[in-house]
């Protein structure tokens, strides 16, 4: 059994069909891309699959169960987590409450354990600590968790989003677009790291980018959508020889970077 299987899934708002009956599998333990222009629905996509947007119609199967009419916060519990396009970190926090609040899908003392702060909370607080701890030194920025995250620079900010997210402990990680913005140096450090994800934390990463480069080194198969429609999948290879995904959509970057 597939880790996802999202089926004829179908997003429509109003007259534009951002996703139109989209199929496929990602495998346990596999790192699978989802590549395509700008617009064709790949945000779309994680966002069904996160409980943030609804479905028109199709289903989307995570370890067999439809996530259907399930809400964001049981998705994260039941073990998908995700980063966003732009850095949504809360930028007045420090980077370690940044991570720890990934984690309250994670943790069973109520409100007023808290106020009264509890045996067992104070316990599940140090646990918590401990795991924010582990994860920032994960990602490569252990010395920082004291910063104010807005007082880091874009690159580690970016790393304080992973981090979050593998707090959550997750079994499949959705990352959009996760070297935007990131110089040479650091894409380099990314692709070492969500090798480490998948190879050492046994998490199945699902990855949107427009970095090709990256996509290809790192994925094992990609899926390619235009207009909300699967218009390949296959090997690095086979994707790259598809005449319709250069038409529609490398052959376009290609351009874009001879200009
Ligand atoms: N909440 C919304 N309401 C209306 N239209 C939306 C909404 N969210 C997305 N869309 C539209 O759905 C289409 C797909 O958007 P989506 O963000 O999934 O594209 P994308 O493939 O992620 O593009 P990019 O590579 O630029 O991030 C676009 O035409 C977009 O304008
Ligand atoms: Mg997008």
């Amino acid at each position: 059994m597939a880790l996802l299987e999202i089926k004829d899934l179908t997003l429509r708002f109003g007259g534009l069909c951002a996703v139109n009956g989209l199929s496929l599998e990602i495998e346990e333990n596999s790192i699978r891309s989802l590549i395509g222009p700008n617009g064709a629905g790949k945000t779309c996509v994680f966002n069904c699959l996160t409980g943030f947007y609804k479905p028109s119609s199709g289903d989307m199967l995570f370890q067999g169960k439809s996530l259907l009419n399930t809400k964001p916060h049981i998705i994260t519990y039941g073990g998908m987590a995700r980063t966003f396009q732009n850095l949504r970190l809360f930028k007045q926090l420090s980077v370690m409450e940044n991570v720890m609040s990934g984690m309250h899908c994670r943790t069973s003392a109520g409100f007023s354990a808290a106020v009264f702060r509890t045996k067992g909370q104070q316990a599940e607080e140090r646990r918590i600590r401990e795991v924010a701890e582990e994860c920032l030194d994960f990602v490569g920025i252990p010395d920082k968790k004291h910063y104010m995250a807005k007082n880091l620079p874009y690159g580690d900010q970016r790393r304080v989003e992973w981090a979050r997210a593998l707090a959550t402990q997750p079994k499949l990680l959705l990352l959009d677009e996760p070297a935007a913005g990131l110089n040479k140096e650091e894409k380099a450090r990314l692709i070492d790291l969500i090798a480490r994800i998948r190879d050492e934390r046994k998490i199945t990463i699902f990855l949107i980018e427009h970095d090709m480069g990256l996509v290809m080194k790192i994925s094992e198969k990609i899926f390619v959508i235009d207009y909300g429609i699967k218009i390949a999948e296959g090997s690095v290879k086979e994707v790259q020889d598809n005449p319709r995904v250069v038409e529609a959509y490398l052959g376009k970057e290609e351009q874009e970077d001879a200009v």
